[in-house]
C-alpha cells in the first residue's frame, strides 16, 4: 500500500522528465514503458528534440566561416588543426604543466579520468587558457554543436588509459551519448595516434533517418530489462553490423597532433579508440547539455563569469547531495595534482562501488526520490 502511494505520488514527476532530457530507461517507468515505446514515445522525443535543435542551430550558424557549417552539417562534427598560434599554443601549455590544485578523479573500467574545473579563479593562475576559452570561433562552434546559446562547462581533462584494474573503458564501445543533439569538444595539449585512444565518430550518424528511427525504436523497447547497463540508462551501444543496416558508413578515427579542435554533436554515434598501452592524454574539454525540446528566454549561463563559475558548482550540489545519504557522487576530490601528473588516487580513493560508475555524477530520478522520502 505505502509503496503504492509512493509510486503514485512520483508518477507527476516522471511525467514532466519526459519534457526533459531524462534518458534512463531504467530509473523512469514511462520513459521505459514498453507499450507506450511500441506507440512511439522514444522516436517521437527523439524526432521532436532533433527539429527543435535544428530550429534552434539556423540562428547559431550564422557568425560560424560557412566551410565549417557545412563540415558539421555533413559529418557531425569539425576538426580544425593549428588552432591556435604556435606561440599561444606554447603560453598555454606552460600554463596547464606548471599549475597544481584541486582537481576530480573518477573511474570507468580499467580508466582513470582526471578534470580540473577552468573557473574563473582557476583561469586567473593559467592565462593562456583563458585566451583559448575567449577565442570566438571556440565558444561558437561548441553552441552551434550543442544548439544552445551558453558558455559550456569547460575543464582541463587527462585521460589515463589502464592506469587501475577493471574491465574495459566502457568508453570503448561505439554509442551515442543520449537521444538529441548534444555537444563535446577536444582541443588537444597531447598527440593522438591510431593506436594512443583517438576520438571516433561515425560520420554522419548525428542526422536522423528511417532505418535509424526503427533501430531506435527496437532498441526502446527492450532498454529497460537490457544487460547493458548504459544502453539502458539511454546512451544505446551499438555494433559496426547496426550501424551499416542504417545506412551509416564505417566509423573514422581521428588521430591528431596537440593545438587540435574537435567538435562534436556526441548524439551521433562516437567512441573512445582502444589505448593499447597505458598512457596519458591531456586536453582542454568541454560540454553542454540544455534542455533538448525548450530554450529558456533568459540564460544566466550567457554570462561568462556566471557560466564559467557552473562547474564547480555542480560538482558541490553533488557533494552535498552525497553527504545527505543520496547516492554516490563518482567525481573524488583530488587535491594539489597537475593535469600531466601519472599518479592516480585508484580505488582506493574514488571508492565508487562496483555498478555505480557509468553514472558519472548523474543525479538520477532514483536518487531524487530517496532524498524526497527522508
Ligand atoms: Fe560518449
Amino acid at each position: 500500500m505505502h509503496k503504492t502511494i509512493k509510486t503514485i505520488l512520483t508518477y507527476p514527476v516522471w511525467t514532466l522528465q519526459l519534457f526533459t532530457g531524462v534518458k534512463s530507461f531504467r530509473d523512469n517507468p514511462l520513459i521505459g514503458s514498453r507499450r507506450l515505446n511500441e506507440t512511439g514515445l522514444h522516436v517521437l522525443r527523439q524526432s521532436v528534440a532533433h527539429r527543435a535543435a535544428s530550429w534552434r542551430r539556423r540562428r547559431l550558424k550564422r557568425a560560424i566561416p560557412p566551410h565549417l557549417v557545412t563540415e558539421f552539417d555533413r559529418d557531425g562534427f569539425v576538426v580544425i588543426r593549428d588552432f591556435l598560434p604556435a606561440a599561444t599554443f606554447s603560453r598555454l601549455l606552460d600554463d596547464v604543466r606548471q599549475y597544481r590544485g584541486e582537481a576530480r578523479e573518477t573511474i570507468q573500467g580499467d580508466t582513470v579520468t582526471r578534470r580540473i574545473a577552468l573557473e574563473p579563479r582557476v583561469l586567473a593562475r593559467m592565462p593562456g587558457v583563458r585566451t583559448l576559452l575567449d577565442v570566438p570561433l571556440l565558444g561558437r562552434l561548441i553552441r552551434l554543436a550543442g544548439s544552445r546559446d551558453c558558455e559550456p562547462l569547460y575543464y582541463i581533462q587527462t585521460i589515463l588509459p589502464h592506469a587501475v584494474t577493471g574491465v574495459p573503458d566502457p568508453q570503448l564501445q561505439l554509442h551515442a551519448d543520449t537521444f538529441h543533439p548534444t555537444v563535446k569538444a577536444w582541443f588537444t595539449l597531447t598527440e593522438t595516434a591510431e593506436n594512443s585512444g583517438p576520438f571516433v565518430y561515425v560520420p554522419g550518424s548525428h542526422r536522423l533517418n528511417p532505418a535509424r528511427q526503427a533501430w531506435e525504436k527496437r532498441m526502446s523497447l527492450e532498454a529497460a530489462g537490457s544487460a547493458d547497463r548504459l544502453s539502458g540508462r539511454g546512451s544505446f551501444r551499438v555494433d559496426e553490423e547496426a550501424l551499416a543496416a542504417m545506412g551509416y558508413p564505417a566509423p573514422r578515427a581521428v588521430a591528431v597532433p596537440a593545438n587540435t579542435l574537435i567538435v562534436a554533436d556526441t548524439g551521433g554515434f562516437h567512441a573512445r579508440g582502444v589505448s593499447e598501452q597505458p598512457g596519458i592524454r591531456v586536453e582542454i574539454w568541454a560540454y553542454e547539455r540544455g534542455n533538448p525540446f525548450f530554450a529558456p528566454l533568459v540564460d544566466p549561463w550567457r554570462i561568462h563569469a556566471v557560466g564559467r563559475r557552473r562547474a564547480p558548482a555542480l560538482w558541490a550540489f553533488h557533494d552535498w547531495l552525497e553527504e545527505g545519504g543520496v547516492g554516490v557522487h563518482v567525481w573524488r576530490k583530488r587535491g594539489d595534482v597537475g593535469a600531466f601528473d601519472l599518479d592516480v588516487g585508484g580505488h582506493a580513493s574514488v571508492h565508487v562501488p562496483p555498478g555505480l560508475s557509468g553514472r558519472f555524477g548523474q543525479v538520477t530520478s532514483r536518487m531524487l526520490r530517496r532524498f524526497v522520502r527522508r
